[in-house]
Order: C-alpha cells, then sequence, then structure tokens
C-alpha cells in the first residue's frame, strides 16, 4: 500500500472520480481540483462512500496558478493525474478559444506550478483522436500525431507537444529533477463503477454513443441515429474500442508506479486491442438489459472514421496492463448505474 498524495485534476468528473477510488483502495492520499463545470461534487461524495476512505476537495479551476500553488504549498504531491479538460468535440468547433484556453493554457499552469514546487510526475489524459485518420484500423504509438480534425483533438495534440518539449528541455540541461512524463492515449471509454453509485453523467443530450443508448433504453430519449450504415465495415456502422473505465484507470496506476522508473516523456495506447461496430453495441445492450433500442441508420456523422482500435501491445510490454473486463461488463455496469440513477447525480 502506497500512502503518497496524487493531485487529481478533473477528478470529480467521469473518468478521475473512478481514478480517485482506484487511487485511494490502493492506499494513494488523494486531493482532487475541479471548477466543477462538468460534474458535480455528489460524484466525490460517491468516491467517499464506496471506498469508506476521505480525499481533499478544492473547488478551483487549474488556470487559477493562485489556487494551485496553495495545493502544491498545503501539500507533498507525489505526483499529478492530469484529467482536467473540456470534451466536447462539436462544442468546440463553435468555440475553440474555450478550448485552447481550458486545455492548453490550463496544462501550461499546471505544469508551471508543477516546476515551482519541483513535482516533476504527470500522468495526462490524451486520446486516440491524436492519431488523425491514418492509413491503418490499428494504431500503434509511432504514428505521427499529425491531423486531429477538431480544436478538442488539436487541444490534446498541442499538450502532448508541450509536454514532449518539457521533457525535451530536460535533456539539453541536466537537470537534477527531470520531468517523469506519461502520455495514455485513450480510445472509448465506457462502463461505470460496479457498485453503480458512480458513472458517467454528460450535460444535456449525449454526444457518444454509449450515454445515447443508455438514455434511450431507459426511456429517456426516444431514438437513437445511428451515423452511418454504409461504412467498409463488418456491418456497414463504425467501429471502435470500447474500454471499461475501471479498466482504463488501472492503467493510470500502473502508468504511476512505471514513473518511478521513466525518464522524459513516454505515450501509450489505453484501448482493449478489438473494435465493435454500433449494431453490435445495439444488439448486446439488449440481450444484456432486455431493452429494445430503437434506433435508426441515418447519415454519417461529419469527421467520423470508419473503424479503428488500439494496439495495446506496448502497454503490456512496458507497463504490465491489459484490460481484463468484457463488453458485457461494460454493458452490464454502465446499466446498473444507469437504471439506478436516471438524472445522474442529480
Ligand atoms: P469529464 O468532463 O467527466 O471530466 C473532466 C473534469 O474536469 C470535470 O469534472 C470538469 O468539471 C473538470 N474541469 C474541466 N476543466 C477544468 C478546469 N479548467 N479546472 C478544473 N477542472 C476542470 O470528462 P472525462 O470523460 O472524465 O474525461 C477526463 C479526461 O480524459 C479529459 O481530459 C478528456 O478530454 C480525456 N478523454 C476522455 C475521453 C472520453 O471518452 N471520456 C476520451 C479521451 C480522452
Ligand atoms: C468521440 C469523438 C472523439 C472523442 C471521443 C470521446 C467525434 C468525431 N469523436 O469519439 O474525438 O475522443 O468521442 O469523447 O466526436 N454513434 C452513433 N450515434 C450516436 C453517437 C455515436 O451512431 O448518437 C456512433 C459513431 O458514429 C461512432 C460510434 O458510435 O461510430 C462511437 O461514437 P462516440 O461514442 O461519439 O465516440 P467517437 O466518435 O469514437
Amino acid at each position: 500500500m502506497s500512502t503518497e498524495k496524487i493531485l487529481v485534476t478533473g477528478g470529480a468528473g467521469y473518468i478521475g472520480s473512478h481514478a480517485c477510488v482506484e487511487l485511494m483502495q490502493a492506499g494513494y492520499d488523494v486531493i482532487v481540483i475541479d471548477n466543477l463545470s462538468n460534474s458535480k461534487p455528489e460524484s466525490l461524495a460517491r468516491v467517499e462512500k464506496i471506498t469508506s476512505k476521505s480525499l481533499v476537495f478544492v473547488e478551483a479551476d487549474i488556470c487559477d496558478k493562485q489556487a494551485l500553488s496553495d495545493i502544491f504549498s498545503a501539500h507533498d504531491i507525489y505526483a499529478v493525474m492530469h484529467f482536467a479538460g473540456l470534451k466536447a468535440v462539436g462544442e468546440s468547433c463553435l468555440q475553440p478559444i474555450k478550448y485552447y484556453q481550458n486545455n492548453v493554457y490550463g496544462t501550461l499552469v499546471l505544469t508551471e506550478v508543477m516546476q515551482a514546487f519541483a513535482v516533476n510526475k504527470i500522468i495526462f489524459s490524451s486520446s486516440a483522436t491524436v492519431y488523425g485518420e491514418p492509413d491503418t484500423v490499428k494504431y500503434t504509438e509511432d504514428l505521427p500525431v499529425f491531423g486531429a480534425t477538431n480544436p478538442y483533438g488539436k487541444s490534446k495534440a498541442m499538450v502532448e507537444d508541450i509536454l514532449k518539449d518539457l521533457a525535451q528541455a530536460d535533456s539539453l540541461s541536466n537537470t537534477e529533477n527531470p520531468w517523469k512524463i506519461i502520455l495514455l492515449r485513450y480510445f472509448n471509454p465506457i462502463g461505470a463503477h460496479i457498485s453503480g453509485l458512480i458513472g458517467e453523467d454528460p450535460n444535456g443530450i449525449p454526444n457518444n454513443l454509449i450515454p445515447y443508448v443508455s438514455q434511450v433504453a431507459v426511456g429517456k430519449l426516444e431514438q437513437l441515429s445511428v451515423f452511418g450504415g454504409d461504412y467498409p465495415t463488418i456491418d456497414g456502422t463504425g467501429v471502435r474500442d470500447y474500454i471499461h473505465v475501471v479498466d482504463l484507470v488501472k492503467g493510470h496506476l500502473n502508468a504511476l508506479a512505471a514513473l518511478k522508473n521513466t525518464s522524459g516523456c513516454k505515450a501509450y495506447n489505453l484501448g482493449a486491442g478489438k473494435g465493435y461496430s454500433v449494431l453490435e453495441i445495439i444488439t448486446a445492450f439488449t440481450r444484456i438489459t432486455g431493452k429494445d433500442i430503437n434506433y435508426k441508420i441515418v447519415e454519417r456523422r461529419t469527421g467520423d472514421i470508419a473503424e479503428y482500435y488500439a494496439d495495446p501491445d506496448l502497454a503490456l510490454r512496458e507497463l504490465n496492463w491489459q484490460t481484463e473486463k468484457s463488453l458485457d461488463d461494460m454493458i452490464s455496469d454502465t446499466w446498473r448505474w444507469q437504471s439506478a440513477n436516471p438524472n445522474g447525480y442529480e
């Protein structure tokens, strides 16, 4: 059991709250900074309920340098898990400044304060979207980070560049406290904690497939639009690599352990290495929940790619991590959360 203190930015959000649970259960002390722009403090109350432990919550923005400095002054932080960020692709196209300000400038402030307090370990929530549209469906980490099609994706690629530059600067300066950075490129996180107490609670009408399907199943939304039925895939619908959120956050704990022996900046895919189509997801959802999903195949969504999934081998070799949960686990855990909390944390 570790007693190190971890600063979790965005810890009240979907993935951050699950990370808090795993960290606290592994014995870490957790300090959360979150501005609650896309979350509710109830998620953290539920984290404490699941773990029977308490965490420190600071309601503040990562762009607020003073608030961050106060946290680093008050706590001897060992490492940062950096989840805080805005993630709605469509909104990022309409409000690019907001996305660059929050995601890119926010990370600059965070890393500046970390450097001032000689905290050198950070794990960053990146995305498979940084690969753009390569000529392959199986993504390896050595593909160029190039061609993200929207400001959200570009903000992730920019932050990756900034973090790589920090490590690069160390290699030129013989510093005694070099950065130790891991970039985790998520594929499609879904599912919820097995307790059904925490899960994904999107604001308004969901953009992503699984939250939409669950809200159709629970009766909140009428019909799912399946975006495109003529892709060159197994059944014409889009194929993605869905990964259980608990598997995903366990990857972060392995990354945290690996940081001890990491120097510089390294990127890893976190995915299952297998894709499922939209129709396969609908069929599995109906089988597991007993709910018929009303759906209609419509036009393709702009910016969507037919099919991609992770090559997860590097994470297995270097982080000793691979997914453990099945698609059935992902769907039954999503359903347990959604049916017990039809209105999320409200
Ligand atoms: P989320 O919106 O549920 O969580 C993000 C949290 O960060 C929220 O609680 C929000 O209030 C907080 N936040 C945002 N900006 C902040 C700021 N400036 N200061 C303080 N807090 C701030 O999203 P999530 O799904 O948990 O995603 C977590 C991270 O993983 C994000 O960086 C996201 O881009 C990345 N990611 C998510 C997915 C996905 O499918 N969910 C895929 C790839 C990458
Ligand atoms: C999307 C984002 C990606 C982001 C990720 C996690 C786009 C283009 N991509 O990925 O940048 O990192 O979310 O936040 O927005 N689908 C439907 N009907 C729906 C919703 C989705 O058919 O109502 C289909 C999509 O066409 C796709 C699959 O379901 O084939 C998965 O979609 P989604 O859950 O939105 O994830 P991505 O598009 O992979």
